[in-house]
């Protein structure tokens, strides 16, 4: 089902999106600075349901201020203990209970295609915020959006892709919207956590520039943006193997010193040890001007999908 501005009633996969919804989407963003110090009612009356299944902190809490800044309220809950599901409700059930409340729900949920299911039997849209190893779709707007703003452009860029590539879910989101541009994409992770096959026949499917690397320093001085992401302890089937792949990647300050003046560190966040706290104060590091371009795409989209 389709409809609203965008042309999409639900945000399941980054895939839906063409190049121009997302260009779009980036310039509406831009637009929500002025709303967002300004506030507006452009949701007034709109209730929002974020049902998260899964932690959080920045995607539930700036779906809530998108939400509250554009006149809208919020409802739902953080995790599943306190919701019927402790009980053994399940997914089908919570859904068609939830959409008789809201104008549209929130989903993060721990099984790989959780959102795809919800937004077939809901009759509001849904919007994915993270549904298992798969898919992050609107972190890779917000990601992209933050590119656009910070180095002016999205083509031609040459961007590194660092981390968990096996168990990340906003990796994938990302290498899926950045086929939509003229960019060459360097993955690199250790050899048991390589982006999954599945994705890399998409993004050659696509046409896309990709190499894969084991070690950054093959390619650090030549890239522009470097989005690093943290190892999914949660994901892994075996603890030893976490243990054994703990700090085999991280970045800090002399790490950068290799890197062009310009180039951008940008982490979706949470950070364990992936990267040095001394690079906080450097001026590659991005990662929390991300949790406020994320507010701003967030808004967009909202107002996208129920204005
Ligand atoms: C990410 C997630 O949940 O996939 N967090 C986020 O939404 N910014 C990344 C992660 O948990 O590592």
């Amino acid at each position: 089902m389709t409809n609203g501005i965008l042309g999409l009633r639900d945000v399941v996969s980054i895939k839906d999106f063409s190049r121009r919804q997302i260009e779009w989407l980036c310039e509406e963003a831009e637009k929500m600075e002025d709303v967002f110090r300004g506030g507006s009612d452009a949701l007034k009356g709109k209730i929002l349901a974020t049902l998260f299944m899964e932690p959080s902190t920045r995607t539930r809490l700036s779906f809530a201020t998108a939400m509250y800044k554009l006149g809208g309220q919020v409802i739902g809950f953080e995790n599943v203990e306190v919701s019927s599901m402790a009980k053994g409700e399940n997914l089908s059930d919570t859904i068609k209970t939830v959409e008789n409340y809201c104008d549209a729900i929130v989903l993060r949920h721990w099984l790989e295609g959780a959102a795809k299911f919800a937004s077939e039997i809901a009759n509001v849209p849904v919007i994915n915020a993270g549904s298992g190893t798969e898919e992050h779709p609107t972190q890779a707007l917000l990601d992209i959006f933050t590119i656009k703003r910070e180095m002016g452009t999205i083509d031609g860029l040459k961007i590194a892709i660092m981390g968990d590539l096996k168990y990340g879910r906003t990796v994938k989101s990302l290498s899926y919207g950045l086929a939509n541009f003229d960019v060459e994409i360097y993955f690199v992770s250790p050899e048991s956590l390589r982006m999954p096959e599945d994705v890399i026949r998409y993004l050659e499917k696509k046409k896309m520039h990709i190499e894969e690397y084991r070690m950054l320093d093959e390619i650090i001085k030549k890239i522009d943006v470097l989005y690093i992401t943290r190892l999914q302890k949660e994901r892994f089937p075996d603890v030893t193997e976490y243990e054994k792949l703990r700090g085999s990647y991280k970045v800090d300050i002399r790490t950068l010193s290799e890197a062009k003046p310009n180039m951008i560190l940008l982490h979706p966040l949470p950070r364990l040890d992936e990267v040095d706290p001394e690079v906080d104060r450097t001026v590659h590091a991005k990662y929390f001007k991300q949790p406020f371009y994320g507010v701003l795409t967030r808004m967009a989209l909202l107002k996208a999908l129920l204005a």
